[in-house]
């Protein structure tokens, strides 16, 4: 009989798992053993610091709900998120507007809107208006390109961590024939992700300041082009080089004028931003998105969700109050 060592182990599986049929299940298997196998040896893991680790994952696990996707945030807060993005985007055919992380708080069936709509039902915040054009790689207008829009209501929150029986502060709108997309919304807020379960209390043990910069989502399709997720960060937020996810980039950055002649309604303050697709390959059909409705993965009652995102200890009213994020929004409810 064998005898396993440190050195050795580490084929013995490889070995073991070689007749998996599937050749890219293979080939997965086969490479997260081995770089897990080799962070293990490498911080010499003791066997209290491995049940940490499983009671940390079981937590993620049972934090998880059909309105709350835990694994994504890990996901996301561990740079990998970002980086399978980053991967796939280098992947696309032609040159286009760059993609950015979908995050856990996108939602299938959101509601389409008529162009110019308000897509916030408070409103409160300050109105702002988004439009441009979405274009192929070569600049050419893509009429009926579906644009789904998504972003936290003027209390730094999303819709689904508020009351997850509605939707708010997210539409799907329709390019008109010369690619032109447009709608109000209200001005976004840069929020803390959420910081009360297990990825929080990671993100805090690591004295990071779990914020990220101000931003909208959007998600783009038009027939024969790839899908593109991306997001706009708003010019001037303190938190577009150290976001905590590590999705905002430079050439995503928009800037919210106060009276730009080119906006389509007047007297309020706008983005103007145009995006441009790549031609989908065959290959894009497969490879999906970064992410997904936490529904598709947990399947549930989505009415029956409480509230989520409360404040991390020795954060003060005053201080989330100045930053205006999520926490603002829940010290004030108070
Ligand atoms: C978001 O932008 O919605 C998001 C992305 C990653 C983690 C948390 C939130
Ligand atoms: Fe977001």
């Amino acid at each position: 009989m064998r005898a396993y060592t440190p050195e050795t182990i580490t084929d013995a599986v490889i070995e073991q798992m070689s007749t998996t049929p599937d050749p890219r299940l293979r080939e997965i298997m086969e490479s997260a053993v081995r770089h897990l196998h080799a962070f293990a040896r490498e911080v010499n893991l003791t066997p209290a610091e491995w049940i940490k680790g499983i009671e940390f994952m079981t937590k993620v696990g049972q934090m998880c709900t059909p309105a709350r996707q835990e694994f994504i945030l890990l996901s996301d807060t561990v740079g990998l998120s970002a980086l399978v993005n980053i991967m796939h985007d280098k992947t696309k055919v032609e040159a286009a507007t760059s993609a950015s992380l979908l995050g856990p708080f996108f939602r299938e069936n959101t509601p389409t809107f008529e162009p110019g709509a308000q897509i916030a039902k408070g409103a409160e915040g300050a109105e702002v208006v988004l439009f441009g054009r979405i274009t192929s790689a070569k600049g050419e207008p893509l009429p009926g390109a579906q644009v789904t829009v998504w972003q936290t209501a003027a209390d730094g929150r999303y819709d689904i961590q508020t009351d997850a029986s509605t939707m708010d502060c997210r539409g799907v709108f329709n390019t008109d024939a010369e690619g032109r997309y447009l709608l109000r919304t209200v001005r976004p807020l840069g929020y803390y992700i959420p910081l009360d379960g297990p990825v929080g209390g990671m993100v805090q043990a690591q004295k990071r300041h779990g914020m990220r910069p101000a931003h909208i989502h959007f998600l783009i399709g038009a027939p024969g082009y790839r899908e593109l997720t991306t997001a706009l960060y708003i010019a001037g937020d303190e938190h577009l080089d150290d976001d905590v996810v590590f999705g905002a980039s430079g050439d995503l950055v928009a800037e919210i004028k106060t009276s730009d002649p080119a906006c389509p309604i007047k007297g309020l303050p706008s983005v103007h931003f145009d995006f441009s697709l790549s031609r989908e390959s065959v290959a894009d059909k497969l490879s999906g998105r970064v992410g997904a409705d936490p529904g598709q993965i947990t399947a549930g009652d989505v009415t029956t969700e409480k509230p989520y995102g409360s404040p991390p200890p020795g954060v003060t009213a005053e201080a989330e109050t100045k930053k205006g994020g999520i926490l603002a929004g829940l010290f004030r409810g108070r």
